[in-house]
């Protein structure tokens, strides 16, 4: 790996770059104010030249400074996420492509609604989903037909909320179609099969029925428009849907133990209802898609409609990677036997790990040429799952995670285009008149689409920009994710040292080897046998290591989070496995108290580009950071200090 590609590309730990991106602050601004001045120069300056020697003008600029100053000061208290001494959340330095690009965007302030608040941004926006669904291997042509279509979303949650909105909207557009009794050939026969058509067949239908409707005359197409709507869901709502369609329930979604709980939040916003939220135990963290095979065999014979399954690359908590290929073959063996399902992939985290697996011509690369310059990184298993990414129906990809972007980009990515026009709005102070027939024209009124309203056109040219400078292949972008794994087979390593360094005075373990940059580390004081007791110690060590605004963010010389690890996710042979690896009684966890129903752990997500540097105590910063874990675990756990984890 080529240290020097990445010089450039951040503001660095030590704000080593700070003349790059402030000239290019400087002149973006500059040129900003020239536009302004150009646009009608015949108008005369609003704001006289004195102003700013009036007592209020000068009273407003005290104040003005004033609060800057303060807020300036209160945010050196910020969690100092640049840093290689940041190892907790899934965020890092900020990419200066991006940075620069949303800072020169700010000042327009556009509005990623429609093309009217945002004639530039909104085709940004449109371009960023296009490279992202290059980067995961769809077809990104937007002369084709079955193109893809993305859209960038406030974060994670919100996009999985959209997978969610436009799955539900397949399952149940062909049943109002044949409610609506639109004559088109060879609609499904009865409503379990309408509803099990299958997002395919669903995209197709949606499409077959926009032609048809479209090659009418107005009038005939507005009644035959109305009588459709009322028959759907997005009409009814879902009790209004189904009183109608008694054959019919509230359909559920798999997805794994480790699922985000923005899953959760997604059921109860639709009104499906969390208890419809079904979570599949893994198998080492990954998803066990027998298991999930079996529940969907269940769904089968009791005729419960299944709305979506779930995988995840790059679970939050472990950085696992559920094996998507075999994930893909379950549903087309289903969707064979009539249970039709909606295939959502959720990368929020680990999305932009694809970038390592493409060529600059969008081939998938070989297992062999992935793994170039790492150790054990792709596992076949992981490779067979990055492969299979084009297999899904939509996918949650974020830019201010493994992106490396500012806060407020999620995207949402769906794999034929045609499909979204099933979620949308009209407003026609917004989008007025129909939309044009090319790609551009076709989605460019963004708001009739998105969960949201009003949304920044300058996280979009972050995100276009970024992708432009950093195309998303291995050779550029893919260096960084690449820069991750490296870092964490460097934690492996010294964490390794670690646990034998430590031996005398506790066990540790990682519980669950990672399959990309997120590592966990669990740990018992020796001779413990108490679960409550340890976890008393994992949170002191972790009160040591997070970012405390009441304190000095010099005083913690590393900053992590924690998570815990809870037997239901785990499953039995996992918790065994663990329980034994931390020697605890195999009922350890069986108490059912609050304090001893779960394993508190450490969490580490290694995404510093600088991280594998020679900074921190000499031995790099993963040196350092078990140097001073050790030194933690050491002063817990001296005599006197007993009292604090007793
Ligand atoms: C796998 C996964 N999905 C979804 C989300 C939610 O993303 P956000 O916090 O951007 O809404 C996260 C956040 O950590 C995540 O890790």
């Amino acid at each position: 790996m080529n240290q020097s590609a990445l010089h450039p590309c951040f503001l660095g730990p030590y704000g080593e770059n700070d003349q790059l991106l402030e000239s290019l602050m400087v002149e973006f601004l500059r040129d900003h104010v020239y536009w302004r001045r150009n646009l009608h120069p015949e108008d005369l300056p609003a704001i006289p030249t004195g102003a700013n020697r009036q007592p209020d003008y000068i009273a407003f600029e005290s104040r003005l400074r004033r609060e800057l100053h303060l807020l300036s000061a209160a945010l050196k208290r910020s969690v100092p996420f640049h840093s290689p001494r940041y190892l907790g959340h899934m965020v890092s330095d900020l990419l200066i492509p991006g940075l620069a690009a949303q800072m020169l965007a700010l000042p327009y302030n556009p509005n990623n609604v429609s093309a009217d608040a945002a004639p530039i941004t909104i085709d940004l926006e449109l371009k960023a989903g296009l490279q992202l669904a290059e980067m995961v291997g769809w077809p990104a042509d937007p002369g084709r037909d079955d193109c893809a279509f993305g859209h960038l979303t406030s974060g994670g949650t919100l996009a999985n909320l959209q997978g969610l909105r436009l799955a539900l909207s397949l399952k149940a557009f062909p049943v109002a179609l044949c409610a609506a009794g639109v004559p088109l050939p060879g609609l499904p026969g009865d409503d379990w099969e309408a509803f099990n058509t299958g997002p395919d067949a669903a995209t197709a239908l949606f499409a077959q029925w926009c032609a048809w409707r479209d090659a009418l005359q107005p009038r005939e197409r507005q009644a035959w428009q109305r009588r459709v709507d009322a028959q759907r869901i997005e009409t009814l709502g879902l009790s209004g849907f189904l009183d109608r369609h008694p054959q019919l329930s509230t359909p559920c979604v798999f997805a794994p133990a480790t699922a985000h709980y923005s899953w959760s939040k997604g059921m109860k916003m639709l009104g499906l209802g969390r208890a419809q939220l079904a979570l599949i135990p893994g198998q080492a963290m990954r998803l066990d898609v027998d298991a999930l095979e079996e529940s969907l065999e269940d769904c089968l014979k009791l005729r419960q409609p299944v709305l979506m399954a779930v995988g995840v690359l790059g679970s939050t908590e472990f950085g696992t990677i559920d094996p998507i290929d075999r994930l893909a073959d379950v549903r087309e063996r289903m969707q064979a036997r009539g249970l039709g399902l909606s295939l959502h992939l959720d990368a929020a985290w680990g999305g932009y790990l694809a970038s390592l697996f493409r060529d600059a011509d969008g081939r998938l690369r070989t297992r062999e040429e992935v793994a170039t310059g790492l150790r054990a990184f792709p596992s076949p298993g992981v490779h067979a799952a990055v492969a299979a990414i084009p297999r899904m129906d939509s996918i949650t990809i974020d830019p201010h995670k493994l992106g490396y972007l500012p806060y407020g980009s999620g995207a949402f990515l769906c794999r034929d285009q045609r499909a979204i026009g099933l979620l949308a709005e009209d407003a026609d102070y917004v989008f007025d008149g129909a939309p044009g027939a090319g790609y551009f024209e076709r989605h460019r009124q963004l708001g009739r689409y998105i969960p949201e309203g009003s949304k920044p056109g300058a996280n979009a040219a972050a995100v276009y920009v970024t992708h432009r400078v950093l195309p998303l292949d291995h050779d550029n972008f893919g260096r960084l994710p690449a820069q991750g794994i490296l870092a964490a087979e460097a934690f492996m390593d010294e964490a390794r040292g670690f646990i034998e360094r430590i031996a005398p005075l506790a066990t540790a373990t990682v519980p669950f080897a990672p399959d990309c940059n997120l590592v966990c580390l669990a740990m018992n004081p020796r001779g413990n046998r108490d679960v409550a007791r340890m976890n008393r110690f994992m949170h002191g060590l972790h009160d040591a290591l997070r970012a405390d605004p009441g304190q000095s963010m010099q005083r913690g010389e590393y900053f992590g989070s924690m998570t815990t690890l809870r037997p239901e996710a785990m499953g039995p042979t996992d918790t065994a496995r663990v329980l034994q690896a931390l020697r605890l009684d195999a009922h350890a966890l069986d108490d059912g108290s609050e304090d001893r129903d779960r394993i508190v752990i450490l969490r580490h997500t290694l995404m510093n580009p600088f991280l594998l540097d020679g900074g921190g105590a000499g031995g790099g910063y993963l040196r350092g950071y078990f140097d001073y874990l050790e030194r933690l675990v050491a002063a817990a756990l001296a005599p006197g200090a007993r009292a604090a984890c007793a």
